[in-house]
């Protein structure tokens, strides 16, 4: 059974991982407007990412005998400066998420709930690999520095990360 607290902080984090899957699915969209078909493609990958992150939480909550929240929708921006800029929203936005992950375990520890606490380790390492990932795509973007040649090279390398990652989520299933 699930503290309240421990409840309440987790359904906090059904809220972040919620808003994340939003903003990144504008990110998305955004990019396909750009002609950046590639691009998109990753985003729209990683959008549904959270979603799942958000779901599996809310499962974890009802299964210990809590409820699982289904956040509002928060609108997230319409528009990016640059595909960069974009990049650099999505590192410090999962800088941010590794943050309140962080928190939480702190929190489990203290409330003496080993369960939440291992049930939380799957997002420790998924953090650890989404931060990798998006400070990998910011050097690629960085060496190219908004040449048109590089960044047609760049959409496409992210075309082929995607499928990459659309192959392994079905493996996973
Ligand atoms: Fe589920 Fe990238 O935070």
């Amino acid at each position: 059974m699930l503290s309240k607290k421990i409840e309440s902080a987790l359904n906090k984090q059904v809220e972040l991982e919620g808003n994340s899957s939003q903003y990144y699915l504008a990110m998305a969209s955004w990019a396909e407007t750009q002609g950046m078909d590639g691009v998109a493609q990753f985003l729209y990958g990683h959008a549904d990412e959270e979603r799942m992150h958000m779901i599996k939480l809310i499962k974890f909550i009802n299964e210990r005998g809590g409820h699982g929240i289904v956040p509002a929708t928060t609108a997230p921006p319409k528009t990016f400066k640059s595909v960069q800029a974009a990049f650099e929203l999505v590192l410090s936005h999962e800088i941010k998420v590794s943050t309140e992950i962080n928190k939480l375990v702190e929190t489990c520890l203290k409330e003496r709930d080993y369960t939440t606490h291992n049930f939380l380790q799957w997002y420790v390492s998924e953090q650890i690999e989404e931060e990798a990932l998006a400070r990998k795509v910011l050097d690629k973007l960085k060496l190219i520095g908004g040449e048109k040649g590089g960044l047609y090279l760049f959409d496409r390398d992210l075309q082929a990360l995607a499928a990459a990652d659309a192959a392994d989520a079905t493996a996973e299933k």
